[in-house]
């Protein structure tokens, strides 16, 4: 591990690819994967998760093109602990410039039950993948995955065996969405404790938001000395999603002066990606969605559009533009007040003198108690009706 990473540096790996896919009718075709990936790439992402090239042939496909495609980016692909999916992942991250093979194991009692090995042939079976993987790549990623609901001695049992095994990054996963920043912070600062090698190695926080928790959960691994978030466009992902990438990447950047962390992140990007993963996906994104919601830069109160027209840092902890919005949106509606009006009969051409404007504002709450937006076409209408500004 670098200075860098180990100091301030966050490694964001995008798994929109992977881990948002899985989103029960979120499937994308082979071209839209390629369009995602070069759009990851190009937006600064360091690892994109192109796919789990054992699930079918499609996902191998896709896998192994990302991979001859990708520029910048690592390219991971996704093997359960066994030496045909960790062959098959290898077969196809190979052509990439920087390839890497993550491979996981459920290590929780719940995630144990199923394939039915005791701990000790759990542990076994993680050395023996890992060292597998790791005479094929020399960048392998290793999850335990559930890892909140594993034993903490068994965990880190197993985080140190992977490490042994030549792991060089160990993920950390929030499977179910159960944890609490708190938690996810204890875990990783107990592994950094206690694990030999821990040093050595870059930890990755890797969360679901079940409870609605994932941006902070992550975010609290990364103050414990987490330095790899796993995250996804639109926080696309199984049941309640993943961590939302545009919202872990757009918290570092507005709250540098409590978290010192820096991503290589374009962020200017993020608006183009979210829309293209929304249009690919079918998944279309919640108005009030943190960062990316069609209102996350409106505002339609009478008291918020005056303060914004004065200064935007009334109302707004992050320009638009930093997401690569063109500006802020004051929409019309009933809450409105005057002065947002008159802004925007000015930006239309209409300058109107105080008692025009009082009259065509009654006639703009007439028309805002029937309709939920005001828009040009209406205020057209308006001004054309009620005779002012001629
Ligand atoms: O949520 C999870 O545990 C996963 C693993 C495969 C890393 O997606
Ligand atoms: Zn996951």
């Amino acid at each position: 591990m670098t200075n860098e990473t180990k100091q301030d540096r966050v490694l964001i790996f995008d798994t929109t690819l992977r881990d948002g896919e899985q989103s029960p009718g979120a499937t994308m075709s082979h071209n839209e994967k390629l369009e995602i990936a070069t759009l990851l790439d190009e937006m600064g992402v360091d690892i994109i998760e192109a796919g789990f090239p054992i699930a079918s042939e499609g996902d191998f496909q896709a896998v192994s093109e990302i991979a001859k495609l990708s520029k910048n980016a690592v390219i991971c692909g996704l093997a359960r602990a066994n030496y045909k999916d960790i062959d098959r992942c290898w077969e196809a991250v190979k052509g990439a410039a920087r390839p890497r093979i993550h491979t996981f194991i459920g290590t929780s009692p719940q995630h144990r039950a199923i394939p039915n090995l005791t701990m000790d042939a759990m542990a076994d079976r993680i050395h023996e993948t890992v060292s597998h993987a790791r005479n094929l790549c020399d960048n392998v990623q290793w999850s335990p995955m559930d890892a909140i609901r594993t034993e903490h001695d068994y965990l880190c049992r197993t985080v140190e065996i992977a490490i042994k095994a030549g792991a060089t990054t160990i993920n950390i996963p929030d499977t179910v969405g159960y944890t609490t920043p708190r938690e996810s912070a204890d875990i990783i600062k107990m592994l950094l404790e206690r694990v030999p090698g821990a040093d050595e190695i870059v930890f990755a926080t890797h969360c679901h938001n079940d409870l609605g928790m994932a941006t902070a959960n992550a975010l609290a691994a990364v103050d414990a000395g987490a330095r790899q978030i796993e995250c996804t466009i639109n926080g696309l992902g199984e049941r309640a999603g993943n961590t939302a990438l545009e919202e872990v990447v757009m918290a570092m950047k507005v709250r540098g002066d409590i978290m010192p962390y820096h991503t290589e992140i374009d962020t200017t990007k993020i608006m183009n990606l979210s829309r293209r993963v929304s249009q690919v996906s079918g998944f279309a994104v919640q108005y009030n969605k943190a960062i990316v919601g069609k209102n996350a830069f409106a505002h339609e109160s009478g008291i918020h559009q005056d303060g914004m027209l004065k200064s935007a840092d009334t109302f707004e902890i992050m320009r638009p533009q930093d997401i690569g919005l063109s500006g802020t949106s004051l929409p019309l509606g009933k809450h409105s007040g005057r002065a947002a009006l008159r802004a925007k009969l000015g930006e239309m051409g209409y300058e109107l003198g105080d008692n025009q404007l009082k009259d065509v504002f009654v006639r703009f709450k007439e028309l805002a108690d029937r309709k939920k937006e005001v828009y040009d076409e209406d205020l057209t209408a308006l001004m054309r009706d009620s005779g002012a500004g001629e």
